[in-house]
């Protein structure tokens, strides 16, 4: 995928974004995200990048994975695994949201689902992102707890959008 919407670009992933990609995660948790969770939660849900952080994300399982370009800067990006009918991440760094991007990234993560025969997507969204997922047509199912390695819990909610066939 390359698709651009007024000066926002949705483009395939590449390895070479990995950084930039890792640098959006950190900053949308720790400056998005952290109106809603204690420090050590954002600490544990995105450390500082590392080397061994890289390594974990490019075999992090997602196999479509997106980023948003805003003037040519990456300031988005998101997943899919689709064989587990799932939306994996969508994050937006703090200097970028609110302008369209989250839905944008979402729209075309959507598109490639429904082209790979989906015909549902589910996720276990932030307390954070809740209302923006229901904002584009996603149900809530259930308010749960997600549990990082560390055995912190971290709220969630059980979000999905089914696709008319
Ligand atoms: C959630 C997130 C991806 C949204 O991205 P964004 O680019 O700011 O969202 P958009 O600008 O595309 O918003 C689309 C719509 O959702 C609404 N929306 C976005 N965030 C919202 C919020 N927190 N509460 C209510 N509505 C919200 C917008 O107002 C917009 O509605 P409109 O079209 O009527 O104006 C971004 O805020 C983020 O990265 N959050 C922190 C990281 C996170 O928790 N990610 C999810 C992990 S599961």
């Amino acid at each position: 995928m390359n698709r651009k919407f007024g000066n926002i670009v949705v483009r395939d992933a590449h390895e070479r974004d990995t950084l930039s990609v890792i640098r959006v995660h950190f900053d949308s948790v720790h400056y998005v995200a952290s109106k809603d969770y204690p420090i050590e939660i954002l600490d544990e849900w995105s450390p500082p990048v590392s080397e061994e952080r890289i390594k974990k994300f490019l075999i992090n399982g997602a196999d479509v994975k997106l980023v948003a370009e805003l003037n040519g800067d990456i300031v988005g990006f998101g997943e899919l695994l689709t064989k587990k009918n799932q939306l994996g991440a969508v994050y937006v760094s703090s200097s970028a949201i609110g302008q369209g991007i989250g839905r944008t990234i979402v729209m075309c993560l959507e598109e490639i689902a429904k082209q790979k025969g989906v015909p549902f997507l589910q996720m276990e969204s932030s307390v954070t992102a809740s209302p923006f997922y229901q904002k584009i047509g996603y149900q809530v199912l259930a308010h749960g707890v997600h549990v990082l390695d560390s055995g912190q819990t971290m709220s969630c909610v059980k979000m999905r959008k089914d696709f008319l066939v």
